[in-house]
Order: C-alpha cells, then structure tokens, then sequence
C-alpha cells in the first residue's frame, strides 16, 4: 500500500533512521570503564563493598542512585564519578566492568572500543597494578570471546593528582602494558590546571609508543586545546568542543587530521554546555574537523552509542549517510589493527548499500 500524500510520517522516518543506527557498525573512541558500569553493576558493588571508604558512599537503592547521578556541574560530577571509583577493589571487579561494557557494546553494534582506565585511582582504591592488568588482559579476551568486541586500553592521569600522578600512570602503562595498551590520557578537571604541566610524562610515554589522546577543551576554551596538541602531541583530542570558539584551530585540527572525541550527551548532563541545541558539534562538523561520537560515562550520563548518533540525527538533522561518514570518521581515527579497521569500513559499506542510507 502506498503512503497518501498527505501522511507526514516522521515517526516511521525516525524509526527508520533508529534501525539504520542499530544496524551500522560503530567505534567507540571515548569512554571509561569506571562510568560505563550499568546501575544494577553499580548497585552490586556498592552492596559488595558498603562500609570500605566511610563518609563517600554510593547508594544501594536504584532511585537512590539514579537521583546521586544528577549533576548539578562538572565538578559535582567529578566528585560523584571518585566514589564509584572508589568501589572498584578487586581484580574480579575490573572483569565484571569489563564483561558489562563489552555486552553493552556489542548490545550497539560497536565492534571496537577504547576504553580510558585510571590505574593510579585503581590502585588507591586497593588493586595493585599488577592485579589490574592482568585483569583487563583476561576482561579484554572474554570481550573478544564472548561478545565478539575488540577493546584497547588509554591509560589516564588524573588531573587532580598533578605530573607525579600522571608519571606513575605512564609507569604503569609502560611496565605492565596489558594486551591492547593503545595510548595515554588525562582526565579530570581542566579549571586551573594547565596541560601542559603534563608535557615530560606525556613524552615518555609517547617515546614508548603510546598514542596521545589527552581530554582539552571541555570544560574551557581553545587555548587548552592548543596546549594540547602542541604540548602533549596529541593525536586525538577528548571533546575539545571549546576549539570552536576559534577558527585557526579549526582549522589546524581539520589540516592534521586530529579528531574530536565529541560526548554530546555528556556534555549537557556535566553542564558544560545548557542544551543538546547548543552544543557546538555543527560548528565542528562545518569546518571540516574529523569527528568521532562518544558516551564517555554511559552508566552515570544515561545514554549509549546509538542514542548519540540518533540525537545527531533528532537534533542536528544529519542525515543516514552523514551518520555513515561519522562511523567512518571513528574507525579512521582508531588506533586498532589495520585488518579490523578494513573490515569495519566494509561492513559500513555494506549496510549503507543494503539499507540505502
Ligand atoms: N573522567 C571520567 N569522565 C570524565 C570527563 N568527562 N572529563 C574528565 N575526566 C573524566
Ligand atoms: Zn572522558
């Protein structure tokens, strides 16, 4: 039966578009595993461990939690994102996030991710480094066994913790270096924390091979995003949306070909933007800027990869073949084995032609 002309069917066309999202193969370039972890994961480790780290509980009732998850700002939401952190004690937890984000990933159709592990806050919440890497060595093969995931690790420093921190997590990272170590981060806050203070453990690492993808230009404007990339040779850059309040980095960062790891959702529910509206990701695309879409903390930010790509979609208006560029604008940006990348764009390919997105 043919549709009358006069039906206007934008809930079929989103549904379709919901199904081309669902059925495209994604990376996810930008994510923690501490912040990927589900509400009944958080819950389970919250009942596990109540009384290890007293005065910086997490709740153990579902409303309870949902409600410590709304954040007021970004450093509210640093603050709540430390005490889950700190529930993580064991080896076996670092697996059961890992078994969680791997089902949640491949629940999306992504088949790589990078996944962002603290290992010096692991360590201050009880697991040895040791521990922690052999963890996410058998984490990652069960990823890859069971739900057919491809997973690397980026090591982060936290800001907080100043250069030492971020030396310590250069020593684990090149120490240790558990199967699938792809790169080096630094996350927290940027508020008067200058990036590049972290220059010297960023060159270390750099100089055993690490790839750089340093967070800049989140909270703050472009010079962060500068700093970043000039000082920490950064190879792709965690949000970075403060670089579209000036036009010379754009267009350094569209020349060079260094992608944005872009949280849409992230960003409103931290409040470093007010509304998905006015979230600087058009801008981005506009001046030619490689774009990768992320969820950053999924479990705490309540959202996941194909509910980025359908905002872009909702509320930016990309089309089913912008969406397509944009997942291969990821698999691009991946520091993944090169044969998984080919058949990642393949299989882009392929069900861009099926589905005639
Ligand atoms: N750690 C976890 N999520 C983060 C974010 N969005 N920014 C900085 N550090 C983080
Ligand atoms: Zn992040």
């Amino acid at each position: 039966m043919s549709t009358p002309d006069h039906a206007t069917p934008t809930h079929a066309a989103v549904s379709d578009v919901a199904d081309f999202v669902a059925a495209l193969p994604k990376v996810e370039l930008h994510l923690h595993l501490v912040g990927s972890a589900s509400l009944d994961t958080v819950l389970a480790l919250a009942r596990r461990h109540p009384e290890v780290h007293p005065g910086q509980g997490v709740p153990t009732e579902v409303n309870a939690l949902r409600r410590f998850y709304a954040f007021t700002d970004f450093p509210h939401f640093l603050e709540v994102y430390r005490r889950v952190n700190l529930l993580v004690h064991t080896g076996a937890d670092v697996i059961s996030l890992v078994a969680g984000l791997a089902a949640e990933l491949a629940a999306r159709t992504v088949r790589y991710a990078e996944v962002q592990v603290t290992p010096v806050r692991n360590r201050m919440a009880g697991i040895s480094f040791a521990d922690l890497a052999g963890a996410l060595t058998d984490g990652r093969a069960l990823a890859r066994q069971e739900y057919g995931v491809e997973l690397g690790w980026v090591f982060d420093a936290d800001s907080a913790l100043g250069p030492p921190g971020a030396e310590e997590t250069v020593d684990f990272a090149v120490n240790h270096r558990p199967e699938g170590t792809v790169g080096i981060g630094l996350g927290g806050a940027e508020l008067g924390v200058r990036r590049a203070d972290f220059a010297p453990a960023f060159r270390r690492a750099r100089d055993a091979g690490l790839h750089s993808v340093p967070h800049a230009g989140e909270t703050v404007g472009p010079a962060e995003v500068w700093a970043a990339v000039t000082e920490l040779g950064a190879e792709r850059v965690g949000h970075g949306i403060g670089s579209a309040a000036d036009p010379r980095l754009l267009e350094l960062l569209a020349e060079r070909g260094i992608t944005l790891e872009v949280c849409p959702t992230s960003n409103v529910r931290t409040a470093a933007v007010s509304s998905l509206e006015e979230h600087p990701l058009p801008t981005l695309l506009a001046a030619g800027v490689p774009v990768t879409l992320a969820t950053d903390d999924p479990g705490m930010f309540h959202t996941d990869l194909n509910a980025e790509y359908l905002h872009c979609h909702e509320v930016f208006g990309l089309s089913t073949a912008e969406l397509a560029d944009i997942a291969r604008a990821g698999a691009r940006a991946a520091f993944c084995p090169e044969p998984l990348r080919e058949a990642i764009l393949a299989e882009i390919d392929q069900v861009q032609r099926a589905t005639g997105g």
